[in-house]
């Protein structure tokens, strides 16, 4: 059993809890993610690492109720346990394993939407961690929902918080602040974007305008997490690529984003979930609890 340690409500949707899980937190680097399972029956919920803590052995997860198991998840207080909780999978972030004076020399934009600032926090920290200063831009519907707001302050170089309806930072949404500072003058040799995917894929095509190279972190429907079950797949340039094992981070501007969100859609209808098992064949889509792929 995995204990949550502190359990904390961020934002009016979103959730943060601390885990004990001190052999994932002694593995871990920034860009992975875990699979929790509430109980034996309980379906395997992927969830970016956003914090870790490896002489405590603590893992901090955030995460948004969206259908039933996560929204049972936000029931869970200090004290109680998970009955699983699996990691690090997937690759760690390309730059934790680059040359540190490469680094230096580079200039890095970390773009955050929504619950996505939680897996950005990790790598801004990792680089504050490495003497590299980063910009950061993390944009929000509204003020009440940006996240992880003085966390992200004391590591970011320059941090640029952005509202859609204005209430905050700068007004607009993310890719308007990426124009905003290539317009003036700043030059990026990296961008690296998560949040929602219709965030990514129009950040992308912003970045892809000022030829700036980005990374996503997608995510796609999990099972196993394990590169076994295919439910992950992701089109990457012309390759059929596993999330769970080839990624989640991938080049921005060769993901195949409408496939991608075509995909997620379909599998919110037991239609959908049918139509994609006769398109992909005998593969599992996502813990739907009917096709066994949770066994
Ligand atoms: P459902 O009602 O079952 O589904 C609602 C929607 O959630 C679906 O349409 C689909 O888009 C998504 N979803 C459902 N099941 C899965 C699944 N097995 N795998 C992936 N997506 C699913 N969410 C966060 O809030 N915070 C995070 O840090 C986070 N990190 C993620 C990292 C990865 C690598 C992946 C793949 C997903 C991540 N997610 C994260 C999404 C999170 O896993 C889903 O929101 C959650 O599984 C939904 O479960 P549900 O049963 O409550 O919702
Ligand atoms: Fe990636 Fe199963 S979740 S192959
Ligand atoms: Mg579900």
């Amino acid at each position: 059993m995995y204990k949550i340690l502190k359990a904390e409500k961020l934002a009016a949707n979103i959730y943060l809890m601390d885990v004990e899980a001190p052999r994932v937190a002694r593995h871990c680097e920034p860009g992975q993610f875990v699979i929790v399972k509430m109980d034996e029956k309980g379906e395997r919920i992927p969830l970016t690492i956003c914090d870790f803590d490896r002489e405590a052995g603590i893992v901090t997860i955030v995460f948004q109720p969206v259908g039933a198991s996560t929204t049972k998840m936000t029931e869970l207080k200090a004290g109680d346990a998970f009955r699983d909780f699996t990691g690090p999978l997937g690759c760690a972030s390309e730059f934790v394993t680059e040359d540190i004076e490469t680094l230096k020399n580079k200039k890095f934009l970390f773009v955050g939407g929504g619950v996505g600032a939680a897996p950005i926090y990790p790598q801004v920290k990792w680089m504050k961690e490495h003497g590299i200063d980063v910009d950061v831009i993390i944009g929000s519907k509204t003020k009440d929902l940006l996240i992880l707001e003085e966390e992200m302050k004391a590591v970011s170089g320059n941090y640029y918080p952005c509202t859609d309806d204005g209430s905050y930072g700068h007004a607009g949404m993310v890719t308007s602040m990426i124009d905003e500072l290539v317009e003036k003058g700043n030059k990026y040799d990296v961008c690296v974007a998560i949040g929602p995917m219709i965030m990514m894929k129009f950040a992308c095509l912003t970045t892809k305008k000022h030829g700036i190279p980005t990374i996503v972190s997608m995510n796609p429907i999990m099972v196993d997490g394990t590169g076994m079950c295919g439910a992950c797949r992701v089109i990457v340039g012309d390759e059929v690529k596993f999330a769970c094992v080839d990624g989640p981070e991938f080049d921005g501007h060769l993901v195949d984003f409408d496939t991608a969100m075509k995909r997620q859609q379909m599998y919110k209808t037991a239609e959908g979930r049918a139509m994609l098992k006769l398109q992909e064949g005998d593969t599992h889509h996502g813990g739907c609890g009917h096709c066994g792929g949770d066994e």
